[in-house]
């Protein structure tokens, strides 16, 4: 099985971020965080900056919304270009006619738990999504700290996907370093995305290496 890292552009250079793309030339995906002020306490970037990026970088974007009301706005972001489309289970009104429109617009559909939500409701609801976001602390910020107690999520949603046969990628969110990456690794994870570890190091594409590294040897 396949590990992917995406780095989180949210600890990057805002004022470079085409510079900044260039460093992380070798991830797999561009985590992109899109805050609205209201579903989390911080704001960054809206559909325009998506497509902006996208063209200035050949790597596919990996949209994560926390944002209000992703009935309404996470089809724009696929729309925009993205990859993929990943919106808060907590606020979406209707998550599984919101991941078929993602889907018909051409972009993989994900959804996203707090580390507070329950991800029993979500697992007889996995075929209708690509990837499942597992967040492993509060959204909001950069550079905190991994919740360890949220990793048997994913061996629930591992089960679940392969009972039912599917490749859902799992992905985890929030405090991964070369320590957590293996934790989460072999709790079920697959998808890595890494932000203050990576646009902190002196040398990002060495880090995404190790990181890669340190979760393949671990995989579950
Ligand atoms: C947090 C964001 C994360 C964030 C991770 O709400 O969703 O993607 O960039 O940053 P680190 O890796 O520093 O915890
Ligand atoms: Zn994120």
């Amino acid at each position: 099985m396949a590990v992917r890292i995406n780095p989180s552009i949210l600890t990057a250079d805002f004022a470079n971020l085409e510079h900044e793309l260039g460093r992380i030339a070798s991830a797999d995906l561009v985590h992109v965080d899109v805050m609205d002020n209201h579903f989390v306490p911080n704001l960054t970037f809206g559909q325009r900056m998506v497509e902006s990026l996208q063209r200035v970088t050949p790597l596919p974007l990996d949209v994560h919304l926390m944002i209000d009301d992703p009935d309404r706005w996470a089809p724009g972001y696929a729309e925009a270009g993205a990859f993929s489309v990943t919106f808060h289970a907590e606020a979406a009104a209707d998550p599984v006619p919101l991941a078929r429109r993602l889907r018909s617009i051409g972009a993989r559909a994900g959804i996203a738990v707090k580390p507070g939500t329950a991800i029993e409701p979500y697992l007889e609801l996995l075929p209708e999504f690509d990837q499942v976001l597992v967040m492993t602390v509060e959204p909001g910020f950069g550079g905190q700290s991994f919740i360890e107690s949220v990793m048997p999520k994913l061996g629930l949603l591992r089960d679940a996907a392969s009972r039912s046969g599917l490749d859902t990628w799992l992905q985890v969110d929030g405090g991964i370093n070369e320590q957590t990456i293996i934790t989460a690794a072999e709790a079920g994870a697959n998808t890595f995305v890494a932000g203050s570890s990576v646009f902190n190091a002196a040398d990002p594409a060495a880090q995404i290496e190790s990181l890669r590294a340190a979760a393949a040897t671990h995989l579950h």
